[in-house]
């Protein structure tokens, strides 16, 4: 089912003590909302924050995992690992852990079909870099990147897929796609999953936006249609500016 989330990428950001404080300051000043509310600390402090937010309803991600069961992959997390802290989300695919850690599609979909095993949710993150943008190539760019990781599962397990669309020159740059831009890629996106799927789930699948976005900007962004909500850096790193882009959905 569709629905309405704004989600905080923290990044390798926040101490422990540093956590816990914007923990307790989002939970202090969180609105009522309908709309669900996730952070994603770095690892270490992911099982600090589940304690934190046990009475609370902002949820808890993680950033990133294995799609190993377990095993000899040094500095890796796994499925299980996540889900004995009671988390269920995960983050796949961002744009720094493919341009940087060289994470591929192939990988990806792998991480993603462990997840679907372990019945997790994932975000799953893709975006055109701005030279494929530039040379007019973006809905191809993300078109490939859907189905080389996505479009081997089956209709069912995407109710477990939140779609989260960050184009790479949008990400931490203070640069964002327009409302128009975004509103143009999510429309895309879901028509590509319609030819393929159908439309129930096509238009049943939530597609976050992510990339800069601000509290001066949220607004207008998430009242595109097919905008269901953003995946927010840097701005999720700060109480009251996230609360405000909360407050925008
Ligand atoms: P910024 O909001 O800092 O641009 O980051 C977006 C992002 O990468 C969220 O995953």
């Amino acid at each position: 089912m569709r629905s309405k989330i704004v989600a905080g990428n923290w990044k390798m950001n926040k101490t422990l003590k540093e956590t816990e404080a914007l923990l307790t300051e989002l939970s202090a000043k969180r609105p009522d909302t309908e709309a669900e509310i996730i952070v994603a600390p770095t690892f270490v402090n992911l099982a600090t924050a589940v304690n934190n937010l046990e009475s609370s309803v902002i949820q808890v991600a993680a950033q990133n995992m294995h799609f190993a069961e377990n095993g000899a992959y040094t500095g890796e997390i796994s499925a299980d690992m996540l889900l004995g802290i009671g988390i269920d989300t995960v983050i796949l695919g961002h744009s720094e852990r493919r341009s940087l850690f060289g994470e591929t599609d192939d990988f990806l979909s792998k991480k993603v079909d462990t997840a679907m095993a372990k019945n997790m949710r994932v975000i799953f993150c893709f975006g055109e870099e701005l030279q494929e943008r530039q040379a007019d190539r973006h809905f191809a760019v993300v078109e490939s990147q859907l189905k080389n990781a996505l479009f081997h599962l089956d209709a069912s397990a995407w109710q477990k897929i939140v779609l989260a669309y960050e184009p790479v020159w949008a990400i931490g740059t203070g640069e964002t796609a327009s409302p128009e831009q975004a509103q143009e890629m999510h429309a895309f996106i879901r028509k590509t999953i319609d030819e393929k799927y159908g439309a129930s789930v096509a238009q049943n699948v939530t597609v976050l936006y992510g990339g800069s976005v601000k509290p001066n900007n949220a607004e207008e962004i998430f009242s595109k249609p097919d905008v269901d909500g953003g995946l927010i850096g840097g701005a999720s790193l700060k109480a009251d500016d996230f609360v405000e882009i909360i407050k925008a959905i």
